[in-house]
């Protein structure tokens, strides 16, 4: 099971009136923050950092203030010493974490109008994933969808944007969707989820092969903060 909780950047930040938050965030998540310049993507990161420490402690039962992270070389955050995986996103007013005993990469993306669509289609997606788009009624809604399951795949293979978008391609299986990537030996499975006040989630995690076919993972979707004060 899969734990993903989307909640928004102002409910999440609210909750930590009069608590001591400071102890919960290591200082190298610290000083990552404050080397944000815009205060809504230091604001927007905090958020994701406490909403992530919340639910570890909740879901694994430690002291908040006890969570240790490490980053890898591509800047991804990781638990130490624990079998338990997460990720962050953020974009708008919204963050999500999600959280599991797998390798897991999460992306939230708001639907919003973009400048050279076309262009963007052709750096981002495969020929074939392009025509899709070009077939499909709603293309800006087709193409969000693809983006964070782009997005989440490179979160959960850890390489970011490093890994270029169109060197892989997506596709649909009978639960869901699975990567087609020469450069990967894990067993991929992924998830969409539409939100109703315009965002897409999607999330990217390593499952069981059995016989050929993915076995799909099964997601607890959470899209407000269960620690209001
Ligand atoms: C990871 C990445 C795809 C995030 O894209 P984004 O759309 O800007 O941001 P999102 O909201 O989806 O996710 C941001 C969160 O992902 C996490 N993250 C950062 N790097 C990550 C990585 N390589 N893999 C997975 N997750 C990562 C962080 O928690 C980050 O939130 P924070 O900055 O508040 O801690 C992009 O920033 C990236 O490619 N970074 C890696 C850059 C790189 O290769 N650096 C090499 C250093 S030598």
């Amino acid at each position: 099971m899969i734990s993903v909780w989307a909640p928004t950047v102002d409910e999440v930040l609210n909750s930590l009136k009069n608590r001591d938050w400071p102890a919960w965030i290591d200082t190298e998540t610290k000083s990552r923050i404050q080397r944000l310049h815009r205060c809504q993507d230091r604001r927007r990161s905090l958020a994701g950092h406490v909403l992530a420490r919340t639910m570890i402690a909740a879901q694994i039962g430690i002291p908040v203030e006890e969570i240790r992270v490490n980053y890898d070389r591509f800047g991804k955050p990781e638990l130490l010493s624990r079998n338990v995986f997460y990720n962050l996103a953020h974009c708008g007013v919204r963050v999500a974490c999600a959280l599991g005993s797998v390798r897991l990469g999460i992306d939230l993306e708001q639907i919003r109008n973009l400048h050279s669509f076309e262009e963007i289609c052709k750096k981002v997606l495969t020929p074939r994933e392009q025509r899709a788009i070009e077939l499909a009624e709603d293309r800006l809604e087709r193409f969000f969808e693809f983006w964070t399951l782009k997005e989440s795949y490179v979160k959960a293979t850890g390489r970011g944007l490093s890994h270029p978008l169109a060197s892989f391609e997506l596709e649909r299986t009978a639960v869901g969707w699975s990567v087609r990537d020469r450069s990967s030996d894990y067993n991929w499975s992924l998830s969409t989820y539409r939100l109703r006040d315009g965002y897409w989630i999607a999330v990217c995690a390593d499952t069981p092969s059995l016989g050929g076919e993915l076995c799909p993972f099964e997601i607890c979707l959470t899209t407000s903060f269960p620690f209001q004060e």
